[in-house]
Order: structure tokens, then sequence, then C-alpha cells
């Protein structure tokens, strides 16, 4: 009897089922490329270091401290793209570009050279930005917009200038025009 109960559940209800999919289309999976960050958009494989943050980290942790630790940074660094994706100097560059990747690896970049324990896993700044055709100007409007960020999170003048001027050499890869 319960055999029979089995074999009733098994076939009973496929048959109905198997009967409406043959007369579906036949719908096959979305190819997905994978990443190891949901949410994200897979990137092309390239090589990672520490060296691609494009600064090396400050010794000790007052800078770390003066940012709040790596909660701080992340405060900063979330600010700072909001900011610049609602300033209409800059926003339509932000346009199609990952916001969840850029926020993540602006957080690691900040933080390594900021001296927390954290590595940098995103592309160097030359290649990040080759594609983008920015200008002296982009790059003003951004850095004002990370000393508002900065101003906001309680930053001290002394250490956003310092953080500054560990920045200010990417210009030469981030500015292409
Ligand atoms: C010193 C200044 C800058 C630093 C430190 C910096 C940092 C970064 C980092 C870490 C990435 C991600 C790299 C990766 O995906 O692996 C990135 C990408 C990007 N940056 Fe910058 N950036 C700077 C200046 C700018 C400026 C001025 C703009 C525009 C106004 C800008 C727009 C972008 C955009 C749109 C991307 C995404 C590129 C993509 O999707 O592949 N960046 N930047």
């Amino acid at each position: 009897m319960r055999l029979f109960l089995l074999a009733a559940a098994v076939f009973a209800l496929p048959v109905t089922a198997l009967a409406q999919e043959a007369d579906a289309p036949l719908e096959l999976p979305p190819v997905v490329m994978s990443t190891e960050h949901p949410g994200e958009v897979a990137v092309e494989p390239y090589d990672r270091s520490n060296a691609h943050a494009g600064a090396t980290p400050f010794e000790g942790t007052a800078m770390l401290e003066a940012f709040h630790g790596v909660e701080g940074i992340g405060r900063v660094v979330d600010a700072m793209i909001d900011l610049s994706i609602e300033d209409p100097r800059i926003a339509g560059t932000f346009v199609s570009h990952d916001m969840v990747r850029l926020r993540r690896v602006l957080k690691e970049q900040f933080a390594y050279i900021l001296g927390a324990p954290v590595d940098y896993s995103g592309r160097d700044m030359a290649t990040s930005h080759r594609d983008i055709g920015l200008q002296a100007a982009d790059m003003g409007a951004l850095v004002e917009n990370l000393q508002i960020a900065m101003d906001r999170e309680g930053v001290d003048f002394r250490a956003q200038n310092r953080f500054l001027a560990k920045l200010a050499p990417m210009k030469d890869d981030v500015v292409t025009r």
C-alpha cells in the first residue's frame, strides 16, 4: 500500500507539469559571469597588489584615528560618492559604472593608505581611469566633495591635508585630457 501511494505521488504530479512544459517555449538561463562580490558586475581578471593603491600607507595609527577608523573611512567614501553622483559637474562620469564595486574598492584604497590593516584589491589608477577621459577640473570637483565629506566626518584639517597630499600625485594617472 505504501509503495502504491509513493508511485502515485511520483507519477501523478509530474505528468501534468511535463505536459505544460512541453508546450512552453524553451527558455535557457542567462549566462552570468561569476563575481566574488555579490551585487557587483564581474570584471576582467587582473593582478592584485597594494601597489595599485597608488600611494604608500601612513605609519602609525594617528591618521586612522583622525578618520575614526575603518567605519569613519566608509562614511567618508560613501558621502564623497553620494555628493559626486549628484554633482552636475561630474555626475555624468559615474553613469553606467558599477558603483557597488567603486564604493568597495575606494574604501579599501583609503583604508590601506590611512594605515588600516586592509589590502587594496582594485586595479591601478591609470588602468581604472584610462577610458574615462577626465580633466583637471573633474579632479578638482571630486577633491572638493571629498573635503566636504571629511568635514562632515569631523576629520581635523591637518589630517585632511596630509591625506590629500597622498592623493595629489595620482592626478597624473587619473587625468588624461
Ligand atoms: C586621486 C583621485 C582618484 C582616486 C584615488 C580614484 C580611485 C578610484 C578607484 C580605486 C577606482 C576603482 C578601481 C577598480 O574598479 O578596480 C576608480 C574608478 C573610477 N573612478 Fe576614480 N579615482 C580618482 C579620481 C577620479 C575622478 C576625478 C573621477 C571623476 C570625476 C573618477 C571616476 C571614476 C570612475 C567613473 C570609476 C569607475 C571605472 C570603472 O567602472 O571601471 N575618479 N577610481
